[in-house]
């Protein structure tokens, strides 16, 4: 399959929150991947991706690991800075690491100021019960995206990798815990492996929250993929909301320009194939 052609560097403006909150508005889909180093997010941020996202997930693709639990906030910043100098355009998140956020808001704000230093421009921060560190982080300018559903560092908590939200009581409250990220602040939001229909009602209920999607259907403002994952490089079993975009030819480019394509003309989650 032919990959489409990315929008000519020169005429791509940085992204910025503005940018990204019209995305949202004007119903144009962001497309998000995460990234590593420097030479793929150089290759992301030509091909359009609009958002660049260094994943702790970064403990199992890159360093092997079983989990995202051991990754610390170093080894974080280390990527952030890396990436940082890749990127050309795309707007640039971190993840703050298991152990870096939960003690108390002000150990939250030292490890995002680190990862601010290093280059990042808003932090992601996993769990329904941090709307009180969020509100502490964006009064203090750090700009918030939460992450709900199947969250990775509590994976063991939820009894594993495992769609979350699907009786009505867990669907509540995650809706409860949307709406108070969303009012303390955060911009933006992943939900992870939950039901399409859910993820449709919390973009819905929250309008002006930038909700991205993984294994959450397409009725949300933007889909992020892990790198490794869609270019068919993680091997073994996928969950069934990835696409191998590697596997449809061309190179590594094409992959990321097929991607970004998809998720532009919402081809990519396709209900049958990718959603819950
Ligand atoms: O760490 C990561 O890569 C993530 C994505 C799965 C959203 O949090």
């Amino acid at each position: 399959m032919n990959a489409p052609a990315a929008p000519a560097a020169s005429e791509r403006k940085a992204v910025s929150l503005v940018r990204l909150r019209a995305m949202l508005a004007a119903g144009e889909k962001v497309a998000m991947l995460t990234a590593y180093d420097a030479s793929f997010a150089r290759a992301a941020d030509d091909a359009g991706v609009d958002c660049l996202l260094v994943g702790d997930s970064l403990g199992m693709v890159v360093q092997g690991g079983t989990s995202t639990v051991p990754v610390t906030l170093d080894e974080v910043a280390y990527h952030v800075r890396c990436v940082a100098r890749g990127r050309r355009h795309a707007w640039l998140l971190a993840d703050l690491p298991f152990g870096t956020y939960e003690a108390n808001a002000e150990q939250a704000l030292r490890s995002s100021v680190v990862l601010a230093q290093a280059g990042a421009q808003m932090v992601k921060l996993e769990g329904g019960w941090a709307a009180e560190t969020v509100r502490f982080l964006t009064e203090r300018g750090i700009v918030v995206c939460a992450h709900l559903g199947l969250t990775p560092q509590s994976a063991a908590a939820l009894g594993g990798y495992r769609v979350q939200g699907r009786d009505e009581a867990a669907a509540e409250r995650l809706l409860r815990e949307a709406r108070a990220l969303a009012d303390a602040g955060a911009a933006m939001l992943v939900l992870e492996l939950v039901p399409a229909a859910l993820a449709c009602r919390v973009q819905a209920e929250n309008p002006g929250l930038i909700v991205i999607g993984i294994g959450a259907g397409g009725d949300v403002g933007g889909q992020v993929l892990v790198l490794h994952d869609m270019l068919g490089v993680t091997g073994g079993p996928m969950p069934r909301f990835v696409r191998d975009f590697g596997s449809e030819g061309g190179g590594v480019r094409d992959a990321l320009r097929r991607y970004v394509a998809a998720v532009k003309d919402k081809s990519f989650p396709d209900p049958a194939l990718h959603a819950y």
